[in-house]
């Protein structure tokens, strides 16, 4: 990326709530102009970081609208000149297993989760290569290498996500468009307590089974996202952070 950090512009999915209201704060104050897009309103994040000085805007969409690309990277051009960044992050997930799920869930799950970074993506990697290069986020989950079971449509949506990751970090690199993704497994968020109760698994018990012992807070996503965002990670390109606290790896349970 060539644009100084005060002139460059980052797009956020989900900015209204849990990783992506944290990251949105983080960039604003690392001195990035910021559109929130969410469902809900922005307002409390867009007056938080108003009034610490920093600069945002907010577009309230549904990302399953197949609109979404066009509309949002659209906005940013009109109110910042262009984007320098692109998360997205916004996600929902259904219950059930193939044989459950019915089409009209599992299709809405796939728009917001995967088509809606596609269809951002497709708007954003011409803007980004005419300023010289970008960053393109994705937020996706550890059930998409590690499957939790009777959530088959976000899994799903989410390995097709680190995959998409891949694809477009060798389709891209070239035009100075490093793409990458996260990986993680709970984090503090509303999301972690309704999958809790939709689920049955206590917080506590997802907590005890992490190698770390800790639920990761949403500003520690955040805080990744500005590294991968930024010329210290020039050399990192289609890659799956993953914020386990180790649970990829293995589950930690304790000794006898
Ligand atoms: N919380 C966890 O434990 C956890 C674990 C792994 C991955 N993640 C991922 O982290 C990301 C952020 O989730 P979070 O935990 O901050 O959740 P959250 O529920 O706090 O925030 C999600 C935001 O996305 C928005 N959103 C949902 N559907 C939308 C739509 N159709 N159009 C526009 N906006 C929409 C919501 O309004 C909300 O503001 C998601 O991609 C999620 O899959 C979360």
């Amino acid at each position: 990326m060539t644009a100084p950090v005060s002139s460059r512009v980052a797009a956020i999915t989900g900015a209204g709530s849990g990783v992506g209201r944290a990251t949105a704060l983080r960039f604003a104050r690392e001195g990035y102009s910021v559109l929130l897009c969410d469902r809900v309103s922005c307002d409390g994040v867009l007056e938080e970081i108003g009034s610490s000085g920093g600069r945002a805007e907010a577009i309230m969409i549904d990302l399953a609208d197949a609109r979404c690309g066009e509309m949002i990277v659209g906005q940013a051009s009109k109110l910042f000149g262009g984007l320098d960044v692109l998360i997205h992050n916004a996600a929902i997930g259904t219950s059930g297993s193939v044989e459950t799920v019915p089409d009209v869930d599992f299709e809405r799950v796939l728009d917001v989760n995967l088509m809606a970074g596609i269809r951002l993506a497709r708007e954003a990697v011409p803007i980004m290569r005419e300023r010289g290069g970008g960053a393109i986020l994705f937020t996706a989950a550890l059930a998409g290498h590690r499957y939790v079971p009777n959530a088959v449509a976000y899994a799903v949506s989410k390995a097709a996500l680190i995959h998409l990751t891949r694809c477009m970090a060798i389709d891209h690199g070239r035009d100075g468009i490093r793409t990458n993704c996260v990986t993680p497994g709970p984090i503090n968020t509303p999301m972690l307590h309704e999958a809790s109760a939709v689920y049955g698994i206590p917080v506590e018990a997802m907590r005890a089974g992490m190698p770390t012992g800790h639920i990761p807070e949403p500003d520690e996503i955040a805080a990744t996202y500005a590294f991968l965002a930024s010329p210290a990670a020039r050399s990192i390109n289609g890659q799956a952070i993953g914020m386990d606290g180790g649970m990829s790896v293995g589950f930690f349970s304790p000794k006898p």
